[in-house]
């Protein structure tokens, strides 16, 4: 790392961390004795998870660059130092994807086909007017916020995750929730057009759910479960059943529709309060592991 970037990463780490969205340093090590399924001891609902893990990195990537394409409108000191902030994160983020997907690449369970997806689904999306572009990554946004609520609010998902890989996906979930608003309020200050909005859902859907499908699909097919029923109905269910984790949130999805709909209009402080606590208070499972706390 040369001087100018480690500069520019403590500039950054400073402007976000001053406005609550900090960018945590912190290098993954995953135990090579963990179970091969990160959850639920299913090879399906654990695929679905690698799926998204292999989407993360070109999805956080498009989503900045939909911001940074702005950034020189911003002129409020606040939200030039969230943007800061959400890019540290979400740059960190790709970067902890990338080693969990390597892990799993080792364990035989390649994401390159869910990046290879993902990254056609987006060069689509890149097509788009940039508001438009902007648009969509609000819609990403609120949907990464509600999984991350869900996430670190559903005892069931903690039962059914693998401890060694666990506290990754939480640390994400906690970042996605302090940075939650900042994509919505550079697309306020460029004009939130709410028929972009609505168009969002079909345009998000379209470009990204056949990826999604083909993908999980293909590494279901690799690891040698087509014909095993009894595996992707358990997996279905996990996710996608009346209690399934993918069900559950839903409901949340409606309220970005709203005309007036802010991220902030739901309260997620007292759960962030909770899990800064958890992973980096005093005695917090990711306290030591913080390579650049204030
Ligand atoms: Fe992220
Ligand atoms: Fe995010």
């Amino acid at each position: 790392m040369n001087a100018v970037t480690r500069i520019g990463s403590k500039v950054r780490r400073l402007a976000g961390a001053t406005v609550g969205i900090p960018p945590r340093q912190i290098d993954f090590h995953f135990a090579e004795d963990s179970p091969r399924y990160m959850y639920g001891n299913n090879a399906t609902a654990s695929l679905h998870f690698a799926v998204l893990s292999g989407f993360f990195p070109p999805g956080e990537m498009f989503f900045v660059e939909s911001v940074r394409r702005y950034r020189e409108r911003i002129t409020d000191q606040r939200l030039k130092a969230e943007v800061s902030g959400f890019i540290g994160q979400e740059a960190i983020h790709s970067r902890e994807h990338d080693r969990l997907n390597a892990f799993l690449k080792e364990r035989g369970m390649d994401t390159a086909v869910a990046e290879k997806t993902v990254k056609a689904g987006l060069w689509l999306l890149s097509k788009l007017p940039a508001s438009q572009q902007l648009a969509c990554t609000t819609f990403m946004e609120h949907f990464t916020a509600s999984l991350a609520e869900q996430l670190l609010t559903d005892e069931d998902f903690r039962r059914q995750a693998v401890p060694e890989l666990l506290t990754l996906w939480e640390w994400h979930a906690l970042e996605e929730l302090e940075h939650k608003s900042v994509t919505y309020d550079v697309y306020n200050l460029v004009g939130n057009r709410w028929y972009q909005r609505l168009l969002a859902l079909p345009l998000v859907i379209g470009a990204l759910t056949p990826g999604l499908f083909i993908s999980w699909s293909w590494m279901v097919a690799r690891e040698g479960k087509t014909t095993d029923w009894k595996d992707i109905a358990e997996g279905l269910s996990l996710l996608l059943g009346r209690k399934g984790f993918i069900t559950k949130i839903m409901p949340l999805m409606p309220e970005y529709f709203a005309r007036d709909f802010h991220p902030a209009q739901r309260d997620t402080s007292e759960l962030e309060k909770m899990w800064r606590e958890k992973l980096f208070g005093e005695n917090g499972e990711l306290k030591h592991a913080w390579r650049n706390a204030g």
